[in-house]
């Protein structure tokens, strides 16, 4: 499979393919599934501004791609009945495009701004006086001929999107009033999105199909929505247009989609893990450099999952594939006890 048709992205959604599935996204808070820690207090929050009828404080979403942040900060806005400018750090070049956007936001508006953790500094700086005091400060010329011009803005909410709050500089993460953290949906409330995502392209599913889909989604909506649209086809093209158990294993096998949800790039990390290490301990560097991908990358997209589903471990000495690894790849672990080795979980920026 070639980089371009992998399922998972390592972008974080570029504003464009998100709003693909426009149609599949929800409007309101209540049709949102799952986040419940980040949606219940969101609400109130949300509520609270509307009675005011003030601006929501701002708000930072973290954690890995594809599961909603950016539907989220639509809801949001509807909720407030105030308009969504979306835009992403590295879409803006120069402190003037970040200007431009927010001098034409009308009070309350809510400005989306994807991978804020790649805004370049100048912007960022920029950011600063416009999320604490809402005025920019804007210098135009050069030399002593420069003239600095204060602008005001309207109350609007900023709405931060990154794969890890860690990496986002201190000024700008304390300026959020709401710091939300996303987790990996749960096969149930993948199997409530995808039944909801059928039921608006007006396909028809067997509750073990829904199961099944729901289990190799690898936690993350967006998957879950793409491989649905991606069964769909098989089963218009090779069946009679339902959704049965015998179409979802062959278009799932057909896009090497495996029975635990993992494309060939995870499996390639556990492979190289496994064969070139003897299942590790292996720094994160090294599989980078041996697998062919960024380590960002490969730790926000690839690894969440793998760790959720019981594949590796992060440990102070490197990634290891877990027993659980080795036998889904059809090879007989070690006796070697896992436990000596210190285990950091998720924890960011290791070895
Ligand atoms: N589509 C994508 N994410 C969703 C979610 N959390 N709830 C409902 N539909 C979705």
């Amino acid at each position: 499979m070639s980089g371009n048709d992998r399922i998972v992205s390592a972008v974080s959604a570029g504003a464009g393919e998100e709003y693909a599935d426009a149609s599949l996204r929800p409007k309101r808070l209540d049709e949102y599934i799952g986040q419940k820690n980040v949606t219940e207090n969101l609400k109130v929050f949300i509520d609270a501004a509307a009675a005011r009828g003030d601006a929501l404080d701002h708000v930072l979403f973290y954690g890995p791609p594809g599961l909603g942040k950016t539907t989220l900060a639509g809801i949001i806005a509807n909720e407030l009945g105030v308009d969504l400018r979306i835009t992403s750090g590295p879409a803006i070049e120069r402190a003037g495009d970040l200007a431009a956007l927010l001098t034409n936001l009308n009070d309350n508006d809510v400005l989306f701004i994807d991978e804020i953790h790649r805004l370049n500094r100048s912007a960022e700086e920029i950011l600063y006086s416009a999320m604490e005091d809402y005025e920019i400060d804007m210098i135009v010329g050069k030399g002593p001929s420069a003239r600095s011009y204060r602008i005001d803005l309207k109350k609007f909410t900023l709405i931060g999107a990154t794969t890890r709050a860690g990496n986002l500089s201190a000024p700008l993460r304390d300026r959020f009033g709401i710091i939300s953290k996303f987790e990996l949906y749960t096969p149930d409330e993948l199997a409530e999105i995808i039944r909801r995502s059928a039921a608006l392209l007006a396909t028809e599913i067997e509750g073990d199909s829904l199961a099944e889909l729901a289990k190799r989604s690898r936690g993350t909506p967006r998957v879950a929505n793409r491989l649905l649209k991606r069964v769909r086809d098989f089963a218009q093209v090779k069946g009679d247009g339902r959704i049965d158990m015998a179409i979802t294993d062959e278009a799932l096998g057909s896009l090497a989609i495996d029975k635990m949800g993992l494309e060939g790039l995870d499996r390639d990390i556990l492979r190289l893990i496994i064969d070139k290490f003897g299942g590790g301990p292996v720094g994160i560097d090294t599989i980078a450099a041996a697998i062919g991908e960024e380590r960002v990358t490969i730790e926000d997209v690839y690894e969440p999952y793998l760790m959720q589903a019981g594949f590796l471990h992060r440990t102070k000495q490197g990634r290891i594939a877990s027993r659980d690894a080795w036998l889904h790849l059809g090879m007989t672990p070690p006796e070697k006890p896992e436990s000596q080795l210190s285990f950091i979980g998720d924890a960011e920026g290791d070895d």
